[in-house]
């Protein structure tokens, strides 16, 4: 799959902003549906203020800004590439970074991200912080991948070419699959209250969302693996190529979900 133009699914027009990447544009299919429906089970008001971090390609926050009129969302990424607020008047763009930069006490009613704190080496500090910018009473709702599933593939070659990448995400970034694995406890440690969790597994092969997802980092970090001596180049290959073929299917990751709010 190569990088494409993305059109912004906003009702009545389409504005092509930029080249949004092809593991995002995936991404963003897998997940959208299970992430509005979590979204919209926390009862958003017409007038929240809601921020969301690492947004990439701003799909859930566009669609946050539609469910909250009165309100206003703050996207935020540190790469604003395939971000956008043309057509929102209530959503802002900000190159924010959330390991380093702040927000004021007391700033929202709901804060939401989606596969970004699993790559944060410091996600516990940054947690806390955060914590602090919501208004009492306010949601924080994480979405992360979670990579159970995987460790009982199926398959020897997407399981290990699977595990060889994500120890080399580990070593270079600093992403950890195996910490959704300990949802409710990072907000139950956080004093959070009316906690809840919620996950769903994806299935890979066929050409699914999630599968394209994975075939481009699988393809992405192949030299990186390859390098490290822990898969061949023969074997990322034939991985890789699975997660396109019609019959193949094995587990892909799963999204660990986990919400709470900052007492009153
Ligand atoms: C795997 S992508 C997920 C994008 C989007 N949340 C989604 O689910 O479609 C992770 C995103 O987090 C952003 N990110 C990484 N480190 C960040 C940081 N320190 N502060 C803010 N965003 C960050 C990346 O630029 C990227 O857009």
């Amino acid at each position: 799959m190569t990088a494409e133009l993305t059109d912004h699914e906003v009702a009545g027009q389409s504005e092509t902003v930029q080249e949004t990447p092809a593991w995002l544009t995936a991404l963003r299919s897998a997940l959208d549906p299970n992430s509005k429906r979590r979204l919209e089970a926390l009862d958003p008001k017409p007038d929240w203020h809601s921020l969301e971090i690492g947004a990439g390609s701003g799909s859930t926050a566009r669609w946050l800004a539609e469910r909250c009129p009165q309100g206003k969302v703050v996207a935020t990424d540190i790469e604003l590439g395939s971000l956008s607020a043309e057509g929102f008047p209530n959503l802002e763009v900000r190159r924010h970074d959330v390991t380093t930069e702040d927000f004021p006490e007391a700033s929202f009613d709901l804060i939401y991200a989606r596969y970004v704190f699993s790559h944060l080496r410091s996600r516990e500090e940054d947690l806390a912080r955060i914590v602090s910018w919501l208004k009492p009473g306010g949601w924080l709702l994480l979405e992360e991948p979670a990579q159970f599933p995987v460790e009982s593939a199926q398959d020897d070659d997407y399981r290990e070419v699977s595990l060889a990448t994500l120890e080399q995400y580990k070593e270079q970034v600093g992403t950890d699959l195996t910490w959704p694995r300990t949802f409710p406890a990072p907000l139950v440690n956080l004093g959070l209250e009316e906690i809840g969790i919620d996950g769903d597994i994806s299935v890979v092969g066929a050409g699914r969302p999630m599968s394209l997802f994975w075939g481009e980092a699988i393809k992405g970090w192949g030299p990186i693996v390859v390098g490290a001596g822990t898969a061949t180049e023969e074997q990322v290959e034939r991985a890789a190529a699975k997660m396109y073929q019609d019959d193949f299917y094995d587990l892909g990751l799963a999204t660990m979900a986990v919400w709470g709010r900052r007492p009153a």
